[in-house]
């Protein structure tokens, strides 16, 4: 069974094939059209998509050695997403399974960073087996969630303002890292101190207010942004540029240690003792060992995926609809449904 998976959500045009459940291509194209603008201009974005789609998708096809009509299924992003970037991948899939009168399967960009995991790409690979704990960070979502094997999940904390990329790109772009500045900052943090400067860690036992924050597995960033930028104006420019390590550190540890402690705290609670991070920020260093170190002193099993596999890409889009095909969560093959209401309908998914 090959599975053409296409990703368009951002800022990334990605297609990708899997064989019976492994990876055979993941052709991603980072659009590089942005930097000068600081963020992601959704209608460049789209353009770039347009522009690029059919030769990425080619291109998949060819590197798992196999033409488009040997395609069984052709899945898609459907949202969340930039309206207009997702509908480019979203109609280019949705016609490529018409033409060749092969079933078509939207799917949620979230719930496939929830489920990337399962993402494989070499014989042996592990993926949870159980329930587990799924902290998904990127530039667009923070959520912790319970899974489970027949991919229901049930959301238990979220981010209330910022997500954990927004606040590692927005503080970055506040030290002129550029865009996007977390993994700027992650390289910068190797060589700083991360005890330079103690950043507010919002809604943990360790906020600096009277409440308990036990058992609230929701986020908020926008604190230390505030804070930064606070910090920021009351330093020189020399010192600041002489501390840039440092304070990369620091933000990144105060972002880190947030993340770290609530997936924990929830796993404990839940007695769950197989923890997942995915999502662009998952490709940061820090968060890698520290949750790793956290989940051996628990006795906690810890998935990631590969970095390739972390940041928005298409393996994990056909992957996603493997596993909805074979826990028969795909309903009808209908082609025709508009695909606005295709993006609607994943709107009422993860975001
Ligand atoms: O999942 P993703 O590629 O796209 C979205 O769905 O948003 O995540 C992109 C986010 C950006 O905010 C980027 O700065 C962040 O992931 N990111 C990192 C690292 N690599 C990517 N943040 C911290 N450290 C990294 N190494
Ligand atoms: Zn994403």
């Amino acid at each position: 069974m090959n599975i053409l998976g296409v990703e368009t959500s951002c800022d990334e045009t990605s297609a990708a094939v899997i064989r019976n459940g492994k990876v055979c291509s993941n052709v991603v194209s980072s659009q590089l059209c942005h930097t000068d603008f600081g963020g992601v201009v959704p209608e460049l974005a789209s353009r770039e998509h347009e522009r690029l789609i059919v030769s990425i998708a080619e291109a998949a096809i060819t590197e798992a050695n196999i033409t488009k009509n040997e395609l069984d299924v052709i899945a898609a992003t459907a949202g969340p997403g930039l309206i207009g970037a997702v509908m480019v991948g979203l109609c280019f899939a949705e016609g490529l399974a018409w033409a060749l009168g092969k079933p078509f399967v939207p799917v949620n960009h979230v719930e496939a960073h929830i489920f990337s995991p399962f993402i494989s790409d070499e014989p042996g690979h592990r993926a949870p087996d159980g329930d587990f704990i799924s902290l998904t960070v990127s530039g667009g979502h923070t959520l912790l969630s319970i899974v489970h094997q027949d991919l229901s999940y049930e959301v238990i904390g979220r981010t209330i303002d910022d997500a954990a990329g927004e606040a590692f790109d927005k503080t970055g772009k506040m030290l002129g890292l550029g865009y996007p500045a977390g993994p700027v900052i992650d390289r910068l943090s190797r060589q700083g101190d991360p005890e330079f400067y103690r950043f507010p860690r919002a809604l943990t036992s360790s906020s600096q207010t009277s409440r308990s924050y036990r058992n609230n597995f929701d986020f908020s960033f926008s604190g230390l942004k505030t804070s930064v930028l606070t910090w920021l104006g009351k330093h020189d420019a020399g010192y600041i540029e002489q501390h840039l390590p440092d304070l990369a550190a620091s933000i990144q540890q105060a972002i880190v240690s947030v993340l770290v402690e609530k997936t924990i705290a929830a796993a404990l609670l839940h007695k769950v003792s197989a923890v997942s991070i995915a999502g662009g920020v998952s490709a940061n260093s820090g968060l890698r060992s520290a949750m790793q170190e956290a989940c051996l002193k628990h006795g906690m099993e810890l998935f990631v995926p590969k970095a390739a596999y972390s940041t928005d890409n298409a393996a994990m889009i056909a992957t996603m609809a493997g596993l909805m095909m074979s826990r028969g969560k795909v309903t009808g093959n209908s082609y025709g449904t508009a695909p606005f209401a295709r993006f609607i309908a994943a709107g009422k998914g993860a975001r």
